[in-house]
Formats: C-alpha cells, structure tokens, sequence
C-alpha cells in the first residue's frame, strides 16, 4: 500500500515535469537585453580573447604526463602531436555549437544558462555542478603547475636564498600521491619523503598552493575591475615565453630522441589525446562574446577555427622540440618547458620562462576562481544553492561566502587531489558540458525554429552528433583506464544530484 504510494503515477508526472521545467529563451533575452552589451569586436579580438583563454597550464605543465605518462596513465610519446590533433577535432564542433547557443542567448551563467533554457532544470543543475569540475578542481591542476614553476623559479636563485627556502621540505609542497609517483620512478623510500600518522596515514600538504588561494580568494573579495585586462597582459606574456622556448630549442633537437614515435601504441595516443585535451579547454570564452561581435556569423568560426588551428600548432612545435631535446623519461613533470631549457643549459631563458609561468598561471588562477564564484553566484540566484552563499559584502559589493566558499573547497581538494587528477576531472567535466552544448543545440533548432541566430552551426544535426560522438569516445576510453578519476567523477555526479534533491528541488519550489 505505501509502496503504491510513493509510485502514485501522478506524483511521480509532477516530479518529471518539475525536472523539465526550462527557463524560455524569452525571459534569459530579456535579462540579457537589461545588459545592452556594445558591438565593438572583431575577428581578431575575438581569436586575440580565444588564445588567451586556451594557452596555459596545458602547454605549460600537463604536456610532461601527455607524453611521459602519469600514474594510471600511459605516455602517447613523441606522438602526443597526434593526440593534439584529436583533441583539437573533439572541441571543433563543441565549440561551434557554443557560438550557436551564446550567438542568442548571450547570458552570463555560461553553459548552466544554455541548458536551464533547453534541458531543463535538473540537467542544467547538473552541468553547472559538472561546469565546478572545470573552475573549482580545475584550480587545483593550475595551483600544482604554479608551484612546479615557483620551484624550478626559487632554484634558480639558489645563491642567493636561505636555506630553508632551497631545503623546502617535499611534504609541504607538494601532495601525497605525486610523491609516491616520484618514489616509485626514482626507486626511493616514500617514509623519508613524508611523515605517517600513525605509521600508517602519509601526510603532505602543499603550503604555497594554499598561501595562492588564500591570497586569490582576498583579492576578490575585494573586487578586481582590471582583471581580465591584467589577465590578457599576462597571456601575451605567456604566448612569448612559448615561442621563445620553440624558437632556442629547435636548435637543440635530436632527431633519434622522437625514436619509438608512439612507444604505447593507440592507447598511449588516445589517452595522450584525452590529457592534452586540457590544453584546449577555454573556448566558451570566445563563444560568450558573441553578441559583443560586430559579425558573428563570419566572426566566430573564424576566431574558433582560427584559435583552434592556432594552438594545435603552436602545441605541436612544443611537444616536438620538448620531445626532440629531453628523453621522455627525463622530462620533469611538474615543470616541463623550463627544466628542459635547464637540460640544455639555457639557464637565463629557463629563469625567464619561470616568472612568467609564475606570473601568468597566477592570474589563470584568480580568472578561474572568479569564474567559479560568478557561475555558482546565479545558481544561487536561480535557488539552486543557500541563500546566504549569494550574499554580497557591504563595503566591497563582492559575493564574499561564496568566494571564501570556493577557496576553501580549492584548498580541501588540494590535500588529496595532484595535479593529473585534478586535469581529469577537469577534462570530464568539460567533456559533459560539451555534450550538453550540442545536444542544447539540436533541441533548440526544433523547439525554437524561430529565434533569431547571429550565427548558427552548419550542417545540423550532423555536426552536433559529431560532437557528442567525440567527446563521448574519449570520455568513455579514458573512464575505462583510468581508476581514481573514474571513481571520483560519478561521485561528484552523486553528491550534485544529492544536493538537488536535499535541498534545491525543494527550494525552486518555496
Ligand atoms: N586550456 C587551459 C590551460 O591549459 C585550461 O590552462
């Protein structure tokens, strides 16, 4: 009789249709219209915003586990430059049917917005708890690249330091699993690398990480005006250190070091592909200016195709030069490009290449943070989350819990997540809310025919299948080989359909 019950048929239509219930297209324009955004950009603008929310941590530090490979995953070798090849094709139509969606409903809340209009309310919940993985865990990876290039940086001036700075204790800068990484490779006793809790539980907490997230988390609270404009200064910088590392160390290269080519053969280019895929991640950023584009319909695949082809040769010529001057075996993990220059003696551009990478993974991180911050912001809005997580500092006019919120979560994750980890589920999560752009996008050109598009996808339904094709064989392989990620990405999925139905199914509804 209960059982009957809680199946009453009624009951359970009522929760469906409260699932589906979608914000119109109507009610989002009409917020966005509030904004009147000026049609100032152009091609180039938009290419100049594409590179410089793509090339980063990627090229900077992921590359060395892409190619040498990690703890659970193989190493694609010299062939990475095919995975980025895959890689790039996986985010091609992604990224075209993100210009589709942002071409006409130009709001922010980025992809969680796109899907509250096309999905549904359940599902757009959970792309903006999967969009987390991205801006949140994401920071994780960025933060342990920082460090690996603040310690290559503090090396070079190892004269002229203290000694307790060169003599930094591994434990408190670095984590758990990626010192027993480097103990297994180097043969090396992990009890002299860490202290155990009770002979049993290691202990490493990576101080320097948690020092940048508290320092990032107090500048937002206080607010940053010039931000983004500070960020694109430090992505020019980033853009010459890369090239000058192409341009010194091609004449470094030993052709017999890209011998085995692929020395894991398919698998090690696919999950080579799977891992650079980070390196790619970013092209919302290109797609959320598209009602600020004076042409869009030219403007934007021209600026997507043209950063994509961009940064997959860009990516290429680093990889063969990194690949050409260091045996795989040897490229350092945590900072690839400056401890290869080192290799080669080329101590001063090493030096160079430091700061900037110091410099310029700084700022990715404080843009990511804000990110998170914002997105989760109009989740709460939306009644998705507390109440008390959308409030506003008097003085700053900041969403100071929610920003304090988001850097501890950085901060708890950076205990027990390195910095592959933390890129895979990164790379899951942006898999999904690519997924979910193209599928937005097929359903909205049958239920809105109508609406007017700036810019639309060309051959639909094809393209947007292809999309999801991608992104689904490279999510599925790697889910497949990889055992922590694979494991945490369902229960970060579990935890978000937790706190829907414990708390914001009920909220949307007070
Ligand atoms: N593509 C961005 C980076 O590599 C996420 O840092």
């Amino acid at each position: 009789m209960e059982i009957m019950k809680i199946f009453n048929k009624e009951k359970i239509t009522n929760v469906v249709n409260n699932l589906l219930t979608k914000k119109s297209a109507k009610e989002l324009l009409d917020r966005a219209k509030n904004s009147s955004l000026k049609k100032s950009l152009n091609a180039f603008d938009l290419f100049v915003i594409g590179i410089g929310a793509v090339v980063g941590t990627g090229i900077l530090t992921i590359i060395g586990t892409a190619i040498q490979g990690g703890p659970e995953s193989l190493g694609a070798g010299p062939a990475i430059i095919v995975s980025m090849v895959l890689a790039a094709i996986a985010c091609v139509f992604s990224a075209l049917c993100y210009s589709e969606i942002a071409s006409i409903i130009p709001v922010s809340g980025s992809v969680y917005t796109y899907c509250y209009a096309t999905l549904g309310e359940f599902l757009a919940w959970l792309v903006g708890w999967v969009l987390m993985l991205n801006y949140v865990i994401g920071n994780v990876t960025v933060a342990s690249s920082w460090v690996g290039y603040l310690t290559q940086l503090l090396k070079g001036f190892s004269a002229h330091l203290p000694n307790f700075i060169l003599n930094f204790p591994l434990w408190l800068r670095s984590d758990v699993r990626t010192i027993y990484h480097m103990c297994e490779r180097y043969g090396l006793d992990a009890h002299d690398k860490m202290p155990y809790l009770f002979d049993k539980i290691p202990v490493a907490i990576n101080l320097p990480a948690i020092i940048l997230t508290i320092l990032s988390t107090l500048i937002l609270i206080r607010g940053i005006k010039e931000s983004t404009r500070f960020a694109s200064v430090m992505v020019g910088l980033n853009l010459f250190m890369i090239l000058s590392f192409i341009f010194v160390g091609a004449f470094y290269v030993k052709p017999s070091n890209w011998v085995p080519f692929a020395p894991n053969g398919i698998e090690g280019i696919l999950m080579g592909a799977f891992i650079i895929f980070f390196a790619y991640i970013g092209f919302d950023a290109v797609s959320t200016a598209a009602e600020e584009t004076k042409n869009p319909q030219k403007d934007l695949p021209f600026a997507i195709l043209g950063t994509l082809v961009f940064c997959t040769i860009l990516y290429i010529l680093v990889a063969l030069v990194l690949t050409g001057i260091v045996p795989i075996n040897q490229i350092n993990p945590t900072a690839p490009i400056s401890a290869a220059l080192k290799l080669i003696n080329k101590d001063f551009l090493a030096g160079f290449i430091s700061i900037a990478a110091v410099c310029a993974l700084a700022s990715v991180f404080l843009i990511c943070q804000l990110a998170a911050t914002r997105i989760l912001y109009a989740m709460s809005r939306d009644k998705f989350l507390p109440k008390v997580l959308r409030s506003i500092h008097k003085k700053y006019r900041t969403p100071h819990i929610m920003t304090i919120v988001v850097g501890l979560v950085i901060i708890v994750c950076a205990l027990f997540m390195d910095l592959n980890i933390s890129a895979q589920l990164c790379n899951y999560g942006t898999f999904t809310s690519f997924i979910a752009i193209c599928v937005a996008v097929i359903i909205l050109r049958k239920k809105e025919p109508n609406l007017k598009r700036p810019f639309k996808v060309p051959f639909v339904p094809l393209f947007p299948i292809l999309g999801i094709i991608s992104c689904m064989a490279l999510m599925f392989f790697s889910l497949k080989q990889l055992t922590t990620s694979s494991i945490m990405f369902p229960l970060w999925i579990l935890i978000g359909v937790g706190i829907y139905f414990g708390f914001s199914y009920k909220n949307l509804r007070s």
